[in-house]
This record gives C-alpha cells, structure tokens and sequence, in this order.
C-alpha cells in the first residue's frame, strides 16, 4: 500500500518496502540525487537531510518512519538560512569534488538553524559525522562563520 511522504513542500505517494531506507526513496524512486550515498551505515553523513528540521542520514531512517514527518533534502533548502549557507559555500569556495557537500550544508544548516552564532567547539560537534575526504574543514568551518555573519 503506497505511503505519503512530505518532502520539500510536496505530497508523494511512495509504494515501496517500508523498511526501506529513506536515502533510496529519494534517489531512485523520486530522482533527488543531490542526497547521496557514501557509507549506507550513517557513518560518513553524505545522505543527511531534514526530519523535521533536525539532521539525519536518510541511510538509516527507513520509509515507514520518515512518514508524517516534513523531509528536507538539498533540493528543497530554501530557508532564509539554508539559502545564505549556500551562497557562504559559493563565496568561499568551500567544495573540491563536491560528493559530502550537500550533506555538509545539511548539517551546517541544521547547526545554524539552532544556534546563530556557533564556536569552533559547536560546528565540530555538529558536523562530526560528516566526513569529506577531500578535506576541506577548514573551509567549511569559514563558510558557517561567514553565513553567521551575515544572517546577524
Ligand atoms: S550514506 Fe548515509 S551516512 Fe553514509
Ligand atoms: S569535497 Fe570531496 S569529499 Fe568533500
């Protein structure tokens, strides 16, 4: 029996296992690709979006929990604050292959959202479960000041 979710403002009715993790709903069955697939084991936080406002890895949520709830995904950040996260990405430049960003902004987003004015010891909480290979934390964590500054 199809199943509604709530994703970026829209209504979708998702027939599928509802064991199946949230992450290959919004992939493969609605085409939001910009959620991606690192580890499958909530250890990397490629796959992060919102649940309700809060950051999860959409890898370990499964379909029948996401019902009723209000998903974000990188598609759908449109806050006052996820926007000026992205442009504080663009402005610095953050990305280098770009694959953990999006969960990135996700998380820092989420950080924002709930504490306008994070120290160094809140983002590396925050985004700890977020891994980049390409190493660019020192960027990020440019990026989150810079988007507090300017949402002050
Ligand atoms: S793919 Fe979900 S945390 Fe790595
Ligand atoms: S930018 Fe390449 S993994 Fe983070």
């Amino acid at each position: 029996m199809p199943m509604t979710l709530h994703i970026n403002g829209e209504t979708h009715q998702v027939d599928a296992d509802p064991r199946t993790p949230l992450l290959w709903i919004l992939r493969d069955k609605l085409q939001l690709t910009g959620t991606k697939y690192g580890c499958g084991e909530s250890f990397c936080g490629a796959c992060t979006v919102h649940l309700d406002g809060k950051p999860v890895t959409a890898c370990r949520i499964k379909l029948k929990s996401a019902v009723g709830k209000q998903i974000t995904t990188i598609e759908g950040l449109n806050s006052r604050v996820g926007e000026q996260v992205k442009r504080s990405w663009l402005e610095l430049n953050v990305a280098q292959c770009g694959y953990c960003q999006s969960g990135q902004i996700m998380a820092a987003t989420a950080l924002l959202e709930r504490n306008p004015s994070p120290a160094d010891e809140d983002i590396n909480e925050a985004l700890e479960e977020n891994i980049c290979r390409c190493g660019t934390y020192l960027r990020i964590r440019q990026a989150i000041k810079h988007a507090a500054q300017k949402l002050a």
